[in-house]
């Protein structure tokens, strides 16, 4: 039988040859995994069993076939909750954790204490499942148009015993932007890759769900739309919050004040790339 620290050098070797820029990361992950221990490695004699050398091996050549991590292993964890992934649904980024971020704090400047929120383009969820999760006042809902994301935001939902509203619809949709009420803060991360990402993306990223990822020509399709559409169901004085790709924010900021929004603020991500927007829909009575 072979060791954990044998087998673990090997499938690194073999992923770090095949090109996997985080090879000796990922091999920890699908140790971590498969041998159910935080730290597989501190045992590095103990023998694996074959049924797990046989999974462990199957999850490495699927990784190198360029299968991203996240999939192989079925979850992934966004603001430190789990949410399961795979085939169809956009893997929760990092980078998304600052509209998380964002959307507190206009709760907590606000004083908004039960705030309705609508997330749109939902996907896995995470954002809507979060933002639950951290304001258990919040009513919130979550839009998603793909069957296949759909089924793992209503998943997420449950694992996270979070209570939301899960709409199967199109954001793009008139109708659908009238028939759910007045919020008081929309969130999106919409699709936003231009042509020209489109056609040089990442191999792992190309396994990722096309929907999820095109925004058109320019990337700005869902921004453009989605902006006059929803403005509409946002209440008087409410905001409107969106992620978006790097160097995006000067068209997106174009967007927002053309519709008529006030204070757009934008925020950085961990990387220090401007990556969100917050912008007000102008109270009333201010005209
Ligand atoms: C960039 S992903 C964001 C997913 C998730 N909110 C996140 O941050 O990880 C965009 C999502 O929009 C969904 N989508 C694309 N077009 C849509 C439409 N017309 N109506 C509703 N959802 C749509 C895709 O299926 C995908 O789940």
């Amino acid at each position: 039988m072979v060791s954990v620290g044998e087998l673990y050098r090997e499938c690194s070797t073999e992923m770090s040859v095949s090109g996997i820029v985080d090879a000796e990361f990922d091999t920890l992950c699908i140790f971590q995994d498969c041998l159910g221990d935080k730290n597989p490695l501190f045992r590095p004699l103990e023998a694996v069993h074959a049924d797990t050398e046989k999974r462990i091996r199957s999850m490495v050549a699927r990784r190198i076939s360029g299968e991203p991590l996240q999939y192989i292993l079925g979850e992934w964890e966004f603001w430190g909750y789990p949410f399961k992934v795979g085939e169809g649904v956009l893997i929760p980024r990092p980078d998304t954790e600052t509209l998380i971020d964002d959307v507190i704090r206009l709760c907590r400047e606000n004083k908004l204490a039960a705030p309705r929120i609508i997330d749109l383009c939902s996907g896995s969820g995470c954002i809507a499942v979060t933002l639950k999760k951290e304001l258990p006042s919040a009513d919130v809902a979550a839009v998603e148009l793909s069957q296949k994301a759909l089924g793992y935001l209503r998943q997420n939902a449950e694992l996270n015993d979070a209570d939301i509203n899960i709409v199967a619809g199109d954001v793009l949709s008139r109708e659908l932007a009238e028939s759910l009420g007045s919020f008081d803060i929309i969130v999106s991360n919409p699709p936003y890759l231009t042509a020209e990402e489109m056609n040089n993306l990442q191999t792992e990223v190309r396994r990722e769900p096309e929907m999820a990822l095109a925004g058109g020509n320019d990337g700005l399709d869902f921004y453009r739309a989605l902006t006059p559409l929803w403005k509409k169901a946002l209440r008087s004085g409410g905001w409107l919050c969106y992620e978006f790709g790097m160097g995006q924010h000067d068209e997106i900021g174009n967007i927002l004040a053309g519709n008529g929004f006030v204070n757009i603020n934008f925020s950085r991500d961990l990387g220090g790339i401007v990556r969100t927007v917050c912008a007000q829909k102008q109270e009333e009575n201010n005209g």
